[in-house]
């Protein structure tokens, strides 16, 4: 009863002095806590269509460690470029990878699924609803391809080495009270501050579509790509293989912060009249200057693209400590990963 209520007490007083970051977006340096809402952060970062008219991108809590952190100088950006953002297609032989590549540029350090923090607690109908293909195509009889044309709209990278920023006097002073060997105290730790900082991130918005085909289809379009490469086959054969010539299901173009009237002017300019079909083709874009450069001005910055996150243990300066604190979070880490 006491040493509950001690412990009760404790905890108000470090949250009393740190500062809660009640922001819209990620902020740099910022904690957070991977583990609270493992299996569910697409509820609190926008990274696919949500139903609703909120604009936020980012309301995971967040917590100030560091005292000032500064952000990195940008990158020089190429002038020439129509688009500041990148058009990828990547090949998935199941649900599995389709789910890894949609999460490919979200890396969190010793996760070695970052994906599955967002997709844990998908279910069949929610990944369907999500990548916009018709749930009766999630069978594990199915191979994929995600094509996705990205407009990167602000990028931020904490400035290294993280070893050299301040941390916050209540911060500094928990960090020193971890015990080696017990591993309550890191997860009390964690609880209180988090597991993980934003190292870098970027926002902006996407189009993607999920094009669906059966096995023996997929091997031989993947075989073919894998020989020839897509800037050697013909537009002939691209658009075949892009086709419901080829494809067994076309998925929905969605944009990934659910932005309506861009998804609109995707079924409306995307359209390709092919043979006896009609259909949204985001193969359109593919090296179409005007159609991407009025998707240039179309895609805001409503939604996160790229998330870096590192681990909290830069804030130990004592190297037991740090070793510890990284051993009780692979643990931890293993634990969700397999249990989830
Ligand atoms: C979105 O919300 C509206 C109103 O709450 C509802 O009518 C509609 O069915 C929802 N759509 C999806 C895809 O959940
Ligand atoms: C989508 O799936 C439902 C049942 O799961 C089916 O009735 C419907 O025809 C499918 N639609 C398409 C376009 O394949
Ligand atoms: C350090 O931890 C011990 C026990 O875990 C506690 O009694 C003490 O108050 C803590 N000190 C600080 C500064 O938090
Ligand atoms: C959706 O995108 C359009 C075009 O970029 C923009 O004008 C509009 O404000 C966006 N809507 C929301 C809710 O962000």
């Amino acid at each position: 009863m006491w040493e509950g209520l001690r412990f009760l007490l404790v905890v108000v007083a470090i949250v009393a002095n740190v500062h809660v970051i009640d922001s819209q977006k990620p902020q740099l340096g910022g904690a957070v806590n991977v583990f609270s809402r493992y299996g569910y952060l697409s509820i609190s970062m926008r990274v696919v269509p949500r139903n609703d008219t909120d604009t936020w991108i980012f309301r995971e809590p967040t917590l100030d460690v560091f005292r000032n952190p500064t952000a990195a100088p940008p990158r020089q950006q190429s002038k020439s470029a129509v688009f500041d953002g990148d058009f990828h297609m990547e090949f998935c032989d199941n649900i599995r990878q389709l789910l890894q590549a949609y999460f490919r540029d979200f890396t969190f350090e010793q996760l070695e699924k970052p994906w599955r923090a967002f997709t844990g607690s998908w279910s069949r109908s929610a990944i369907a609803r999500h990548l916009g293909i018709n749930a009766s195509f999630i069978t594990g009889e199915h191979c994929y391809v995600l094509v996705r044309v990205a407009r990167f709209r602000e990028s931020q990278k904490l400035r290294e080495p993280v070893e050299n920023l301040v941390l916050e006097e209540a911060v500094a002073r928990e960090a020193n009270n971890i015990t080696v060997g017990d591993t309550v105290s890191v997860i009390q730790f964690i609880r209180n501050f988090g597991s993980h900082y934003i190292a870098s991130y970027v926002t902006g918005n996407s189009l993607y579509q999920v094009f669906v085909y059966t096995p023996q289809v997929y091997m031989r379009i993947k075989e073919r790509l894998k020989t020839r490469g897509v800037a050697e086959l013909s537009s002939l054969e691209l658009s075949n293989y892009f086709s419901p010539w080829y494809a067994e299901h076309m998925g929905a173009i969605q944009s990934a912060s659910g932005n309506r009237s861009v998804e609109a002017w995707a079924i409306e300019r995307l359209r390709v009249q092919y043979y006896i079909f009609t259909y949204a083709s985001l193969l359109k874009l593919h090296g179409d200057a005007a159609l991407l450069r009025q998707l240039d001005a179309l895609l805001g910055n409503e939604a996160l693209l790229q998330l870096q996150l590192r681990t909290l243990a830069p804030l130990f300066k004592d190297p037991k400590r740090r070793e510890w604190f990284h051993e009780v979070i692979d643990n931890y880490v293993k634990l969700w990963e397999v249990n989830m």
